[in-house]
C-alpha cells in the first residue's frame, strides 16, 4: 500500500491564483515589522518580497491569501512538498510524545538511522556511522572537517572554486566564493581550492577541463609547501555555485586520488541529496563510495532542521562527544526523514524527478532559441540551471532579478545561483505535478521570452524592480 496520498492531492492547487500587486498590504506590513527587528542578514525576502502564512506540496500561499507554485522548494529543503500530510502526522505524533532526547535512542531515532543507511551511496550501507551535531548542514559539514583531520592526522584541506559548503568558520574556509569569506578572514590555514570542472565554455570539451582539475589537484598534492590534506571537499554538482554538472569521471577521478594519498574524499549532498537529482544521492551513479556523506536540507522531511555525516565506520576512530551539541538530531526530524524516504520510495518520486527535470530542460532549451542571452540549460532530476549572459560573455544578473521578480509577480516562484548571481536554479518539491509542471514552465519560458526581449531593448529595464 502506498504511504500516505498521491503527490497530486496535496497542494492547494494546480495553478497560481494571485490579485492585485505584490507584495500585497499584508505582506507590506509584515515585511516592514521584520525590517524594523530583524538583522540585516535577512536575505531572501529581498528578491522574494513576500511574507508566507502556510505552504502545501508544491504550493506556497502568502499572508495577503496569494498562491504561488513553488520552484524554489525552501532552497531544495522541500523534497516530499511543503506540510506533506504523511510525513507531517509522523512529526506531529513524535511531537507529542518526545521532541528532544540529545543522543539517547528512540524508536524513532533507529528507525531514521536505519533508513538513512539504507539509501546511503555506493557499498555504506551496513557499513556506516552517522554523526549528528548541530541542525545545519554546515554543522555536517564541521563535523566531516574534524572527522578527516582526526583520521589522518593531517591539517589541509582541499575544495573548489565555486564550491559553496556552509557559513561557519570551517566550512567557509572550503567554500570557494571570496565574496562571503573576505571580512571575516583569516579563516582555517592549509584550505586550497582548484577549479571544478565544467563542460560549458570551455575550448577544449568537458574532458579537458576534467583533466586540468585532477592534474591540478595532483600538484597541490605534491606540492611540499601545501600542509598535508586531510581530504578533498566535492559537491556532486555544484548548486549555488551556479548548478555546475562536472563531466563523467570527476568522482572517480578523485575516488582514485583520495586513495592514492590516503586522504578522505568526502562528497557534499546537503543539496543534491534525499532524491533531488533523481537518485537518492548525486553521486550515486558515479558507482563510488565516498569516505562520508553530508546530508542536510531536505533530510528533515518536511523542512524540520536536521543535518547528518555519513561515514565509512573504519573512521569512526573518535570518542564520545568528539563531535557534540544540545541538539543532535532532533527526534521529531528524523522519523519526518524516515517517512520522507518511505514517501519518495513509496510514490516513485526518483523516477518522476528525472522525467520532470528532463521536461523542465527540455522546455528551457526551446525558450533558448528565441533567447540569445540564454546561453546554457543544465542540471540533473530537478535540480535546473539556466545561465545568461550579455553577448560579450559577460554574466547578466539583472537580467535573472528581472524574471525572478516578474515571475513572483505572475504567481510562480523561482531561484537564482551563481557568483555572479547570472544563473536561474530551479529546485521544485518533487511532488509536483505534471499540470503544476507545465504552467509554472508557461509563466517562467514567457517571462523569460519578455525580459531577455526587453533587456536587448533597453539595456536597464531588466534590473528595474516594480
Ligand atoms: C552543498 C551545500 N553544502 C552546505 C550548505 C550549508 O547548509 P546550511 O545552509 O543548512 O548550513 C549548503 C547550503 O546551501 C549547500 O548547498
Amino acid at each position: 500500500m502506498a504511504a500516505g496520498p498521491p503527490p497530486e492531492e496535496i497542494h492547494f492547487s494546480q495553478r497560481p491564483q494571485v490579485e492585485g500587486s505584490i507584495p500585497g498590504q499584508r505582506s507590506r506590513e509584515l515585511l516592514e515589522k521584520q525590517s524594523e527587528i530583524e538583522a540585516n542578514t535577512v536575505a531572501y525576502p529581498r528578491s522574494l518580497p513576500i511574507a508566507m502564512d502556510a505552504a502545501r506540496g508544491a504550493t506556497i500561499r502568502d499572508a495577503d491569501g496569494n498562491v504561488y507554485l513553488d520552484f524554489f522548494g525552501g532552497i531544495g529543503v522541500a523534497n516530499v512538498g511543503h506540510s506533506n500530510p504523511y510525513v507531517l502526522s509522523a512529526a506531529q505524533d513524535q511531537l507529542d510524545s518526545l521532541a528532544h532526547t540529545i543522543d539517547f535512542p528512540t524508536e524513532a531515532r533507529i528507525e531514521f538511522l536505519e533508513a538513512l543507511d539504507g539509501i546511503a551511496p555506493g557499498s555504506l550501507p551496513g557499513n556506516s556511522r552517522i554523526a549528528f551535531g548541530g541542525p545545519t548542514g554546515t554543522n555536517a559539514i564541521e563535523a566531516s572537517i574534524k572527522l578527516a583531520r582526526y583520521n589522518t592526522g593531517n591539517e589541509g584541506l582541499i575544495g573548489f572554486d565555486r564550491g559553496y559548503h556552509g557559513g561557519t568558520a570551517g566550512a567557509l574556509s572550503l567554500s570557494g566564493w571570496s565574496s562571503y569569506k573576505s571580512d571575516y578572514e583569516p579563516l582555517l590555514s592549509g584550505v586550497v581550492h582548484v577549479p571544478y570542472p565544467t563542460a560549458r565554455g570551455q575550448e577544449r570539451g568537458p574532458a579537458a577541463s576534467l583533466e586540468r582539475t585532477l592534474t591540478q589537484l595532483r600538484a597541490v598534492l605534491r606540492d611540499d609547501d601545501t600542509p598535508s590534506p586531510a581530504g578533498i571537499w566535492a559537491e556532486p554538482i555544484q548548486g549555488s555555485g551556479g548548478v555546475i554538472v562536472p563531466p563523467e569521471g570527476f568522482l572517480t577521478g578523485l575516488r582514485a586520488i583520495a586513495d592514492d594519498h590516503d586522504l578522505l574524499l568526502i562528497v557534499d549532498e546537503i543539496q543534491t541529496g534525499m532524491g533531488r537529482t533523481g537518485e537518492w544521492f548525486g553521486c550515486t551513479r558515479s558507482g563510488i563510495t565516498p569516505d562520508a556523506v553530508t546530508v542536510g536540507k531536505a533530510v528533515g522531511g518536511i523542512g524540520l532542521p536536521l543535518s547528518a555525516t555519513i561515514y565509512r565506520e573504519e573512521f569512526d576512530t573518535w570518542g564520545p562527544s568528539a563531535h557534540a551539541g544540545t541538539f543532535r538530531g532532533h527526534v521529531p526530524a528524523m522519523i519526518a526523514g524516515a517517512r520522507a524516504i518511505e514517501y519518495i520510495d513509496s510514490h516513485g518520486l526518483l523516477d518522476r524527478a528525472q522525467d520532470l527535470g528532463s521536461y523542465l530542460r527540455e522546455r528551457l532549451a526551446e525558450c533558448a532559441n528565441a533567447c540569445p542571452s540564454l546561453v546554457d540549460v543544465r542540471g540533473r532530476g530537478l535540480l535546473v540551471g539556466a545561465e545568461f549572459e550579455a553577448a560579450d560573455g559577460s554574466p547578466l544578473p539583472s537580467v535573472v532579478e528581472a524574471i525572478q521578480d516578474r515571475c513572483l509577480r505572475r504567481g510562480l516562484v523561482v531561484w537564482t545561483a551563481g557568483i555572479e548571481g547570472h544563473v536561474l536554479r530551479l529546485l521544485p518539491p518533487l511532488v509536483l505535478t505534471d499540470e503544476q509542471a507545465r504552467v509554472g514552465m508557461d509563466i517562467l519560458t514567457e517571462v523569460i521570452e519578455d525580459v531577455t526581449r526587453a533587456s536587448t531593448e533597453t539595456p536597464d529595464v531588466a534590473g528595474r524592480r516594480s
